[in-house]
């Protein structure tokens, strides 16, 4: 069995973050949202990996994931190029496939509990696929699964303006090399991508069995910013917290709290758990860092109020005022305009900024 991660695509619901850097190396309780789908491979026995990339951030995920051996897999890179749709970029792995069944994992999708059970059921049948449901609010947002009371897949649709199901396709997938066949007689759909859903379709419509389960776990899917604090909120939930960094004496902190061996928290801070601390970071007294927070390498936080975000790192954050639920790109700054004149706000803001004061 070989794995492959897409991680093309634009990323445009995560601007202005997807302006500079591809969306699957956003961090989630400072992870890159795709190391979650590589360990998830490697977990599942699955170390032969092609990564799927697109023109946006190739160079950023190829330094970051290297050949693998890192993350304890070998990864071959493939190009796509422009977004042409997830068939289409399933379609340009024929070659590294080869003859193999292969697990398809969407690289900015994170799952719970891990692939093992999807990739065990497939193998246990004559399967042509096996997707993977769950259900949920927004089924229009999503590929959408109707199954028979037997629990069999009847029919799969791309996004429907009317759904007749709840029940989503989360973007993890395991495919027989039969799908190649089908993704060469599908045409794009109303959003121009050829939709590896009409693929699936495409197999059950030639008589393939489609293997399929509700999955019991938590499972998200980060395209918007909303997502990412919510997956970071998820996964730091299941975290025990490591205080391995400098906790000055007169400094509260609470909670679960990972903290990178070479980050401080000061005298006269307060941190409440679960938060997660990256290297390097310093949290100046009178800061408080309130929980579901991750703040990334390199930063320094002072007397400002933060909880519930995501500070990817390399920043300067030392308003007076409270943060929350925010999403802070790479290098970003935030600091107090109070006490200078003329009062009021003082903004540096890049296209397609999202503030709300
Ligand atoms: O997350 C689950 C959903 O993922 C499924 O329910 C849908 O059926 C499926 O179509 C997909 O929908 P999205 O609209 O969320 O897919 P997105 O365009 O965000 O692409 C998913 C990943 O694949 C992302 O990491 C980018 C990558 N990608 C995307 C396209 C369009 C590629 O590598 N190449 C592409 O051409």
């Amino acid at each position: 069995m070989k794995g492959i991660i897409l991680a093309g695509g634009l990323g445009t619901r995560l601007r202005p973050i997807t302006h500079t850097g591809p969306k699957q190396l956003v961090p989630v309780a400072n992870k890159p949202v795709i190391q979650y789908a590589i360990e998830d491979l490697r977990d599942a026995g699955i170390t032969d990996i092609g990564v799927v990339l697109g023109n946006l951030g190739r160079d950023d995920i190829q330094s970051f994931l290297g050949d693998g051996t890192e993350l304890g897999v070998d990864i071959t890179y493939i190009v796509q190029g422009n977004p042409l749709g997830l068939a289409h970029a399933v379609g340009c792995t024929e070659e590294f496939v080869g003859e193999d069944d292969f697990v398809v994992y969407l690289g900015d999708n994170i799952l719970n509990d891990g692939i093992s059970d999807l990739v065990q059921s497939f193998e246990t049948g004559d399967y042509a696929a096996g997707i993977a449901l769950q259900e949920v609010d927004t089924p229009e947002q999503f590929g959408i699964a109707e199954i028979d009371p037997d629990g069999n897949v009847t029919k799969l649709v791309e996004k429907p303006d009317d759904p007749a199901s709840d029940l989503a396709l989360v973007g993890i997938y395991v495919f027989s090399p039969a799908i190649f066949e089908a993704i060469r007689t599908i045409e794009p759909s109303w959003r121009g991508e050829l939709e590896i859903t009409d693929a699936i379709q495409e197999l059950l419509d030639d008589g393939f069995a489609i293997d399929s389960h509700v999955i019991q776990g938590w499972w998200k899917d980060t395209g918007k910013p909303e997502d990412i604090l919510e997956a970071n909120r998820l996964v730091l939930d299941g975290r025990p917290g490591s205080l391995d960094g400098t906790v000055d004496s007169d400094a509260d902190v609470r909670g679960h709290v990972d903290l990178h061996e070479t980050a401080t928290i000061e005298g006269g801070a307060v941190v409440r758990g679960p938060v997660s601390i990256a290297a390097d970071t310093v949290v100046e007294g009178g800061t408080y860092v309130g929980p579901y927070t991750a703040v990334g390498p390199n930063t320094r936080l002072s007397t400002v109020h933060l909880e519930n975000s995501v500070i990817v790192g390399e920043s300067e954050i030392s308003s007076d005022g409270k943060i929350v639920d925010s999403l802070v790109g790479k290098g970003a700054t935030v600091t107090s305009a109070s006490g200078l004149l003329p009062e009021g706000r003082r903004l540096v803001i890049g296209e397609q900024s999202n503030l709300k004061l």
